[in-house]
């Protein structure tokens, strides 16, 4: 593998992670599986992003699919609203449950989904809109804040890019229904994999937690409702009531330990993420790249380049510069460009409907995440 000068990431994790999981792993009988550490770091997450619950999963496509099972569950099938740009897991999961996703062109300052386009794509068949906070700007506006509280649409927000990013001053994650994150090493904090549904609805929460689990109701935390249920199945061990169709999706003591961990520095380091992305803006020539983006309460992870170019071979010579200073790039910013081009949506949309989706397909050829 190439060694990079400037990777896209290096490890995330020092010796004060590593400490705790030792000394777990000394201890003889030491329950590894999901236990105290997992509560712990939920009840911390939940603590820092302002939310009553959250949910440790195994990663944050694990939360995009429970997130989209629970809508299914609770609306039916139908139409969710997903961006152009986001990662294939955010439209894997409205496809493995069966629903339809309507594409939306992002705006160019945000790269997360145009609000007016948005509203006019809400039709009677909707049952939710799944938004990408994406490379930590905030995708959310007034404007569709209202039109969602009016219309009574369900929010899910993946915020698996955006840990500690704000819109008005509030941390992204407390707009939707549920939220999402991701803790892949890539992200602004780490547990190795994982990943968080979080919901201030009581209901929802018990349902990320069955389906958690291999779908079992000894899984639910509200034990009124767990006794009602072994009651209505009393042929069944109360230790086996496999309420929903679901796979085991947990996360282990060591991702909690990490996550403790982690979180304990994740407003510090993210601090430090902002200052630098406004140094590296501010450093960018206005000529050639793209800088005019939403920058009130954005917490970037890495650095987005766009240039303003439609040139491909000048992009070429641009990608080859950068390789030989020894610096890692992705094309198609974080999510590899336009969905819509992707081979494993060619049932799902049009031959040559990618071409409608300008800014996406701007950002799918000259758009970079360093
Ligand atoms: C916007 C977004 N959603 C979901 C995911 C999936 O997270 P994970 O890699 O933990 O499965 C990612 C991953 O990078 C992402 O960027």
């Amino acid at each position: 593998m190439r060694k990079f000068q400037h990777p896209l990431m290096s490890n995330n994790f020092d010796q004060s992670d590593f400490n705790p999981v030792i000394k777990l792993l000394k201890k003889k009988n030491a329950i590894l599986t999901q236990s105290i550490n997992v509560r712990h770091f939920e009840k911390m997450w939940s603590k820092w992003l302002g939310v009553k619950y959250s949910v440790f999963v195994n990663s944050g496509s694990s939360a995009n699919l429970i997130s989209l099972d629970i809508l299914r569950h609770l609306k039916g099938k139908g139409e969710v609203i997903v961006p152009a740009l986001t990662w294939s897991s955010d439209i894997s999961s409205v496809i493995k449950n069966h629903m339809k996703p309507i594409f939306v062109d992002i705006d160019m300052n945000s790269l997360s989904m145009n609000d007016d386009e948005i509203i006019k794509k809400i039709s009677k068949n909707t049952k939710g809109i799944f938004l990408t906070h994406a490379q930590g700007f905030n995708g959310l506006t007034d404007k569709l804040l209202n039109f969602i509280k009016k219309k009574k649409i369900f929010l899910i927000e993946d915020v698996c890019e955006s840990h500690g990013a704000k819109f008005k001053n509030k941390k992204l994650g407390n707009f939707g229904d549920i939220s999402n994150f991701s803790f892949y090493y890539a992200h602004h904090m780490s547990t190795i994999e994982g990943g968080m549904i979080c919901t201030n609805n009581r209901k929802l929460y018990e349902l990320a937690r069955i389906l958690r689990s291999h779908g079992l109701v000894r899984e639910m935390s509200d034990n009124s409702q767990k006794q009602k249920l072994i009651k209505k199945f009393k042929n069944l061990s109360p230790n086996f009531i496999f309420l929903l169709p679901a796979y085991n999706m947990r996360n282990n003591e060591i991702g909690g330990l990490l996550g403790i961990s982690q979180l304990k520095k994740l407003d510090k380091n993210n601090d430090i993420r902002k200052n630098n992305f406004k140094l590296f803006i501010q450093n960018l020539d206005d000529k050639k790249f793209f800088i005019d983006f939403k920058m009130e309460g954005s917490c970037n992870y890495a650095f987005p380049i766009i240039l303003k170019t439609k040139n491909i071979k000048t992009r070429d010579k641009f990608e080859a510069l950068m390789t030989k200073n020894s610096i890692e790039f992705r094309r198609g910013n974080a999510g590899g460009g336009n969905m819509l081009r992707q081979p494993f949506l060619k049932n799902y949309v049009k031959k040559n409907e990618f071409l409608k989706f300008k800014n996406t397909e701007h950002i799918h050829n000259f758009g970079y995440y360093i």
